[in-house]
């Protein structure tokens, strides 16, 4: 027998009640289970950035176990940063397997949604403000965390690019930008990746409840895309029996109990036997639901343990954040520091030596252990360097003064002086976004009067959003973006900084001036009331800044490195199949400085003259290089007409035109190296 007619046999020895129990959350995260037949409740745990510490089971309390502490690989923005998509697959293989190791069946991660605003508060649990990356980087995750029989839960389907009001905002798009911007990360997770599980949003798209939402769930994801697995609620997020039966939902979860009043429950239950909903409905979220049970392995004899906190798991993480780490600045080579030449360096600020891991809402993670910079600073210095620790800011107006005087004090003197602010999860957090972009706690005063006291000065910022930098950028000569980069923070900052290391992290999003510059808050929608219509469209991230000419602090695909790249001979070839569009990019990348070092170098595709509005230019492709000082190497990316096409409203289909296009390869969104003309002769539908 195989899988779907073993299946179909224990759907028929079930009964109504069986069936509806699977269908719900019998505690916060498990399902119920048919014990009789070998069926097993289905055990959920958050993601994405670790293994969630064990709750209570009605009640949103930890247990405070001894044993449930997890490895905390990194916030996703942090892996995103890297580009590197091997480094996304063993993320997501690490963390499939202390899932598994933790008892866990679905692993509610990775959160994919787009970065629309700098302030949304969950911007740190998402890849990017481009779909092509996040497509690119969602696929590997999945696939790592699905070879270890757990099945991954890509999160939150669809348009909820928004914390404030994100329970009510119904959310009004067109759509082109739904299917060019929104969906094309869950489109590759569903299609290439594979994915087990799918969760719905909270928000609303055009009215109705995404969690079951009949354009998104059943036309798009199970019609269009043939998604076959298990559509399951965020937790409270459904709000009614009928929809939520009819449009697509397989699992209903919450944050309450009784578990049995939910809406795919017992009003399920009676919705059935009274004819309202037809018993095929609930025998085909069964199916799904069996049928995810099968993928991971839960009917098999035996089934691989996992294992968690391993010191391979660990350094995966130190890998990670070492990757993520991306330079903003570096003027007169004051990067990396020269450890020789530092008998005292002042460590100022907060961050230097705040815990980051378990904050940030349903994705913070209780760590075996976290490396704090100053950790790593001490771990790196040794006992030849004196350390000299001053916080510098804090959330408390009344200390400012006197903590600013002494962080000021103990700059002067320093043969070094790192400044460690930027935000942290009281800013970076769920259910709340931030109300501006500006460093938070008097942070700017402060790095304006160390600088003016130490002009050597270096910054280094944690969080996981965009943040204004403002008036300091101007004068400071070394910053460094550190994200939420994992337990090992601290060993992986301590790296860079002192140029054991190179850096090689990347903006997966764009860091404008002013809030104001960015698309959802010069058009005014953001954060709605009871909606938001995304007016900017399709312009969203660099696509905006592009087409208004507006100059960002930092533009996407941007980030330095200690060694220099040269680009040289660029070579288009046209393999003339598919209307022209089968093409291949190559160039040599060589590393021209005196350190090794990677150059993560981008592809982006221009329309000359586009007979339909476009995007001044967008993301195709993308290679991570790792280059010995004065190593070559060539480059090859390979595109298709999924590369050229937009989304034709009129026709309903993705359409590549006729014309010129630019191809433009470089190191950033606006640091282009190379460009190359090519012609196409032929439209196509896709
Ligand atoms: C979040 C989800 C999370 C769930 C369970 C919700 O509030 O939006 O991302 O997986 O809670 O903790």
């Amino acid at each position: 027998m195989n899988v779907e007619e073993r299946i179909t046999e224990l759907i028929t020895k079930m009964t109504l009640e069986e069936k509806v129990s699977l269908c719900h959350g019998a505690t916060l995260f498990k399902t119920g289970a048919v014990e009789r037949l070998g069926i097993t409740a289905v055990t959920m745990s958050d993601g994405p950035h670790g293994i969630r510490e064990e709750l209570k089971d009605d009640v949103f309390e930890p247990l405070g176990l001894a044993e449930d502490a997890s490895t905390y690989f990194c916030a996703l923005i942090a892996l995103a940063a890297t580009w590197n998509t091997e480094l996304a697959y063993e993320y997501g293989n690490g963390i499939g397997e202390e899932a598994k190791a933790r008892g866990k069946d679905i692993l509610l991660s990775p959160g994919i949604n787009i970065i629309r605003t700098p302030l949304c508060g969950r911007n740190f649990e998402y890849l990017s403000e481009d779909p092509y990356l996040v497509s690119k980087l969602v696929v590997p995750m999945i696939r790592g965390i699905q070879e270890q029989g757990t099945a991954a839960c890509v999160k939150h389907f669809a348009l909820n690019n928004q914390e404030t009001n994100r329970l009510q905002v119904d959310v009004r798009v067109s759509d082109r930008a739904l299917r060019e911007i929104y969906l094309p990360g869950f489109k590759a997770a569903v299609e290439e990746g594979q994915v087990y599980a799918v969760m719905g949003a909270y928000n609303r798209f055009r009215g109705q409840h995404c969690c079951h939402h009949e354009y998104l769930l059943k036309d798009i994801l199970k019609g269009e895309w043939g998604f076959d697995g298990v559509v399951i609620s965020d937790w409270s997020g459904t709000h009614d029996t009928v929809e939520a039966a009819n449009c697509g939902l397989d699992i209903e979860m919450g944050t309450i109990a009784p578990f049995e009043e939910y809406y795919l429950a017992k009003p399920f239950l009676n919705a059935i036997k009274s004819g309202m909903i037809s018993e095929a409905v609930l025998d085909d979220k069964v199916r799904r639901i069996l049928r995810l049970a099968f993928r991971i392995g839960k009917f098999d004899q035996v089934r691989p343990k996992g294992s968690f906190n391993t010191r391979e798991h660990q350094f995966t993480s130190l890998r990670i954040g070492r990757e993520s780490i991306t330079l903003l600045k570096n003027e007169d080579g004051l990067l990396p520091l020269r450890k020789e030449a530092l008998k005292t360096i002042a460590v100022i600020g907060d961050n230097a030596d705040h815990l980051q891991g378990s904050g940030g809402g349903s994705s913070g993670v209780k760590a075996l252990y976290e490396v704090t910079p100053l950790q790593g600073l001490h771990n790196k210095l040794g006992e030849n360097t004196e350390i000299i620790f001053a916080r510098g800011y804090s959330n408390d107006p009344a200390k400012a003064e006197e903590l600013r005087a002494e962080a000021v004090r103990i700059a002067a003197g320093a043969d070094a002086v790192v400044i460690f602010g930027g935000l942290n999860h009281g800013d970076d957090a769920e259910d709340h976004d931030r109300t501006d972009l500006k460093l938070p706690n008097g942070q700017n005063e402060l790095i304006q009067e160390v600088y003016n006291v130490n002009p050597k000065a270096v910054v280094i910022l944690i969080g996981g959003s965009p943040m204004e930098m403002d008036p300091w950028i101007q004068d400071v000569k070394g910053v460094l973006l550190a994200w939420y980069s994992g337990m090992e923070a601290g060993n992986a900052i301590a790296e860079v900084l002192l140029g054991d290391v190179n850096p090689s992290g990347k903006l997966p999003v764009t860091f404008p001036r002013r809030l104001e510059d960015s698309p959802a808050h010069s058009i005014g929608e953001y954060p709605g009331d009871t909606s938001v219509e995304y007016k900017e469209g399709i312009f969203v991230g660099y696509r905006y800044y592009d087409k208004k000419e507006i100059l960002p602090l930092f533009c996407f695909g941007h980030g330095l490195s200690y060694t220099t790249f040269q680009y040289s001979d660029l070579k288009v070839f046209d393999g003339g199949r598919n209307g022209g569009a089968n093409i291949e990019v190559s160039f040599n990348i060589r590393n021209t400085g005196s350190a090794e070092g990677a150059e993560t170098v981008q592809l982006y595709v221009k329309s000359i003259q586009p007979e339909t509005e476009r995007p001044v230019m967008e993301l195709k492709g993308f290679k991570k290089v790792f280059l010995e000082p004065g190593e070559t190497q060539k480059v090859s990316l390979t595109m298709d007409p999924s590369s050229f096409s937009y989304y034709c409203e009129e026709k309903k289909a993705w359409r590549m035109d006729a014309g010129k296009y630019e191809l433009l390869v470089g190191s950033s969104s606006r640091d282009i190296r190379f460009t190359e003309k090519i012609d196409l002769k032929h439209c196509s539908m896709i």
